[in-house]
């Protein structure tokens, strides 16, 4: 492709992206096709030879666009949203064009020291503390799975990394039992074994119980076990509960446990004043990850890692060949040894005009609104008598369900479970779901970039006439 063929694209590639964003919301939310629709469509064997891009256009529109679920239309209330904005697309297109792979300073100085100023941006948003360094990893999974492995390297005297973890003997791991799956996933990965992984049962408001907790840690170091890490979640996925900050960074610091901190989606809240209550025993945390890729208008992917003990990430996942090694080493951060990856996308790029285009004060005002929307939903469902709100509404998550007089409690679940498919499938919402206490809990997430209240409004007057509908 010549640079005035490319230009010509280009042209007509922004305008296509104007157009969707304007459009969004005429696309079905969820895509209706069935497995391996597009799968079908598409070639066996790739062409020999060159096609144009305008015949590559032709078959995205056609074959793949009816593919997609549409996370940035305001209707879409399911999961936790993966947010866009004008600003952070228009930095990835930037990102893509330099194509730089930023694994050490040296291979884009910009690059390292821009993701190291916005990290103390973001520490200071949030009110974390002073001493925290930040880094910027692809997912909170990825995020967690570093606090867990720095954590078994502090409790084994970075012994694990050489000798292998089963010599350190038993570890364990302990959080709720509303606690993200990354978290098992990482204790899997990490070889201190999903059996390891002490999940604690929550309090009525679904977050950890901290006394839960302290009896289990007493009862594994009797039996002469090695408690390594505690994960405490702000805003768990079902219905981002927040756990008790200051308790358990009590008991973390009475035992020598490392405290991570996921708050994944909640995270972003704390840029309010009003949701600062959230970091009380702030002093406790040994690591902290949010993602502005969830809720911070910035495209995914967009993991923010805060340590309090920089030096021991980078111990547990240091690694220098001689072809790595930089005249600037030791001077300069080098994020390729703050986490597993070695390439690294230039993903500060994003955040820095995110940030300077809405200003602190935009995000902000976009954050409250959409909690606004949350309480104001939570309202409405709470006048009606054939509804029942299932977790307390703290940020932009409303657990509900359905509850018509004359039905038991399978009969309810049934009826839920089917009120949510036929939702999904109308295209005009997408919700999606969680068990509380046995319950299959409709969760609706009022917290899409551009989500207003009367999208919302809208969409539980549709919620009601389908449930009432389903019972006849
Ligand atoms: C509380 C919490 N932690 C972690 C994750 C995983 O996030 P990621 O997709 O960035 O790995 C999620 C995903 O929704 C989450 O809700």
């Amino acid at each position: 492709m010549t640079p005035d063929e490319f230009r010509k694209h280009a042209h007509d590639l922004v305008e296509w992206m104007a157009g969707y964003m304007e459009n969004v919301e005429s696309w079905p939310v969820k895509s209706s096709v069935k497995p391996g629709e597009i799968f079908d469509k598409i070639p066996d064997k790739p062409p020999l030879h060159s096609e144009s891009f305008d015949s590559l256009m032709r078959d995205f529109n056609e074959i793949i666009m009816p593919g997609i679920t549409h996370w940035q239309n305001p209707n879409f209330f399911a999961y936790f949203p993966a947010n866009t904005s004008p600003a952070s697309i228009l930095a990835e297109m930037l990102t893509a064009t330099l194509g730089a792979q930023c694994m050490m300073w040296e291979t884009s100085p910009a690059a390292a020291e821009l993701e190291e100023k916005m990290m103390i941006w973001l520490r200071e948003m949030t009110g974390l503390p002073s001493e925290f360094e930040g880094v910027i990893q692809d997912s909170a999974s990825t995020a967690t799975l570093a606090a867990i492995l720095t954590a078994r390297e502090k409790a084994t005297n970075f012994s694990a990394n050489i000798d292998g973890v089963e010599k350190s003997g038993v570890l364990k791991v302990y959080c709720s039992d509303q606690t993200h799956s990354s978290v098992e996933k990482a204790v899997k990965i990490s070889g201190i074994g999903s059996k390891n992984l002490v999940k604690i049962s929550v309090r009525d408001d679904f977050s950890m119980d901290p006394q839960k907790l302290k009896t289990a840690i007493i009862r594994d170091k009797k039996n002469g076990h090695i408690p390594c890490c505690v994960i405490a979640t702000l805003g768990t996925t079902g219905t981002t509960a927040v756990d008790p900050l200051r308790a358990i960074g009590e008991i973390c610091h009475e035992n020598n446990i490392w405290l991570h901190v996921d708050a994944a989606m909640a995270g972003t809240a704390l840029i309010l004043p009003e949701f600062q209550w959230m970091l009380d025993g702030r002093e406790y945390i040994d690591s902290f990850v949010f993602n502005p890729h969830k809720w911070m208008f910035t495209n995914f992917d967009c993991s923010a890692y805060f340590i309090k003990d920089a030096g021991s990430l980078i111990k547990t996942f240091e690694i220098l060949p001689e072809y790595l090694k930089t005249r600037t080493r030791g001077k300069v951060n080098d994020y390729r040894d703050w986490g597993v990856p070695l390439g690294r996308r230039f993903r500060a790029l994003k955040l820095w005009s995110v940030i300077r285009t809405y200003g602190v004060e935009g995000l902000r005002n976009k954050v409250r609104n959409h909690i606004g929307i949350a309480k104001e939903l939570s309202e409405m469902i709470s006048r009606e008598a054939d509804f029942e709100i299932l977790a307390p509404v703290i940020i932009s998550v409303v657990c509900f369900r359905y509850i018509p007089v004359g039905y038991n409690e399978d009969q309810i679940n049934v009826l839920n479970e089917k009120l949510n498919h036929q939702l999904n499938d109308s295209g005009k919402l997408y919700l999606s779901h969680t068990v509380l206490n046995g319950k299959y809990t409709l969760r609706m997430v009022t917290a899409q970039t551009n989500v207003t209240h009367e999208h919302v409004e809208k969409a539980w007057l549709l919620i009601k006439d389908t449930a009432r509908g389903l019972k006849s």
